[in-house]
């Protein structure tokens, strides 16, 4: 598949080609196995069969997905949520914190943020209890996040006490899994950025490397505009290390300089 056919159908999806970049190669694959699998030899053929045939159409968005991630990404926002946002908390009096991940992958966020949040908690904050809800538009994305199933790319950031702590270490050393200990609060759900919002409102909200990269305007700003009304007034938002804020009215403000962790002030 050359460049101008793929454009063709990132456009029809509202997706953009520059945030698809560095990925194109591996996202090209699946759409052609897809095409093929439906017997379209062309891009205008398979766009007019996925219009009329819903199931097809969201297979074809699935294959749009990308789910590269990893324990820990972007160290700052971890060391800022860990030293600024969770004392925070504790202060806070609330009887619980909301945190969501949108667009969580295979679950490397929100495990990560379930391990802050036990870390700090023995070594003496006294934190509310957490919900932390995890959504994504990929189901096989969210069995994997549930399994909570790991090899070692994945961890290569979590230093070795904390891979001691919060993984059962399988397979010689190459194969890592979430504790047990760490499952109660954490939900994964399936949902749509585009189309659905969680019922809550949160204390904390992820939305990285998905809506801001690889979505174009004006969907991008809209949705950025309603994942942001879920957030609480003093709420914190992170975004990705390489993206920029739609320049929509909104009032976050970064916690600290070069840091992409925002409040809403
Ligand atoms: C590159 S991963 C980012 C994972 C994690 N947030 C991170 O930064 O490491 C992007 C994820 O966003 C999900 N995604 C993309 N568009 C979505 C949408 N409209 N609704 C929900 N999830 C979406 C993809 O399925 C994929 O799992």
């Amino acid at each position: 598949m050359d460049d101008h056919a793929f454009k063709e159908i990132l456009c029809f999806f509202g997706l953009s080609f520059r945030g698809y970049r560095k990925v194109r190669k591996g996202v090209k694959k699946r759409l052609v196995r897809h095409m093929n699998a439906l017997g379209c030899s062309t891009v205008q053929s398979y766009l007019d069969h996925i219009t009329a045939h819903p199931l097809d159409l969201y297979q074809c968005r699935l294959c749009l997905t990308v789910s590269i991630s990893r324990f820990f990404r972007d160290l700052l926002v971890w060391e800022t949520i860990r030293s600024r946002v969770l004392p925070v908390f504790e202060a806070s009096g609330q009887s619980k914190i909301r945190i969501w991940s949108a667009g969580c992958a295979r679950g490397e966020e929100a495990w990560s943020m379930r391990m802050i949040w036990e870390k700090a908690k023995t070594e003496g904050l006294n934190l509310p209890p957490l919900h932390l809800l995890a959504t994504d538009i990929h189901p096989l994305y969210l069995e994997a996040a549930q399994s909570g199933s790991y090899g070692r790319t994945s961890v290569k950031e979590v230093n070795s006490a904390d891979r001691t702590a919060f993984f059962d270490i399988q397979k010689g050393g190459r194969r890592f899994v979430v504790k047990p200990l760490l499952k109660p609060g954490v939900t994964f759900q399936r949902l749509d950025l585009c189309t659905e919002l969680p019922d809550h409102r949160f204390d904390l909200i992820f939305m990285r490397n998905n809506i801001l990269t690889y979505l174009e305007d004006p969907q991008r700003s809209e949705v950025f505009a309603r994942v942001l009304a879920q957030l609480r007034p003093s709420g914190y938002f992170v975004k990705g290390a390489h993206e920029t804020i739609p320049e929509t009215s909104h009032s976050l403000e970064r916690v600290c300089g070069g840091v992409n962790v925002f409040q809403n002030l």
